[in-house]
């Protein structure tokens, strides 16, 4: 089933955005939206809000909120869950031993420093392609998607 979801290159990857996109591409999705932007504390706060309550918050806030990110919309067959397979285990570390070949494995550092992230269901999806991507009624070119 084609569905679509968001992904977001965190600050310690942003460099890496080539490889990104060709392991992107090289699993028959595509990407339909970008948007380099940098997030203030409170919209970083806001996007990670289901884990306001976990002892890494503020770290994670801190992390992301440390220089720009890149956002796609990502489309295909099963988006949501084939992003997440590219992206493999949250923990870098746990990655590099269990997928190897996975997006955190090669590019990522550690469990907050892991170079990407992606929705983790379609209502997760829905929610944060909004928070990037606002549908709006007017105002500039519109999206090819
Ligand atoms: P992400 O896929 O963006 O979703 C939530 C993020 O919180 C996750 O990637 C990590 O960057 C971070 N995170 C999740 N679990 C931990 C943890 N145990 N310790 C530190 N950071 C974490």
């Amino acid at each position: 089933k084609k569905e679509r979801t968001l992904a977001m290159i965190k600050p310690d990857a942003v460099t890496k955005i080539g490889d990104i996109i060709q392991m992107i591409y090289s699993e028959n999705l595509l990407v339909t939206k970008a948007k380099m932007t940098k997030l203030s504390w409170k919209q970083a706060a806001d996007f990670y809000s289901e884990h306001q309550s976990k002892p890494f918050f503020n770290n994670l806030v801190q992390f992301v909120t440390s220089g720009p990110v890149v956002a796609m919309e990502v489309m295909g067959d099963e988006a949501v869950s084939a992003w997440r397979k590219i992206l493999g285990p949250t923990d870098s570390a746990a990655a590099r031993s269990d997928a190897p070949r996975s997006l955190r494995a090669q590019l990522g550092t550690d469990g907050t420093k892991n170079a990407a992230h992606g929705s983790d269901s379609l209502a997760s999806a829905a929610r944060e392609l909004e928070f990037f991507f606002p549908s709006t009624t007017s105002g500039g070119p519109s999206s090819t998607a």
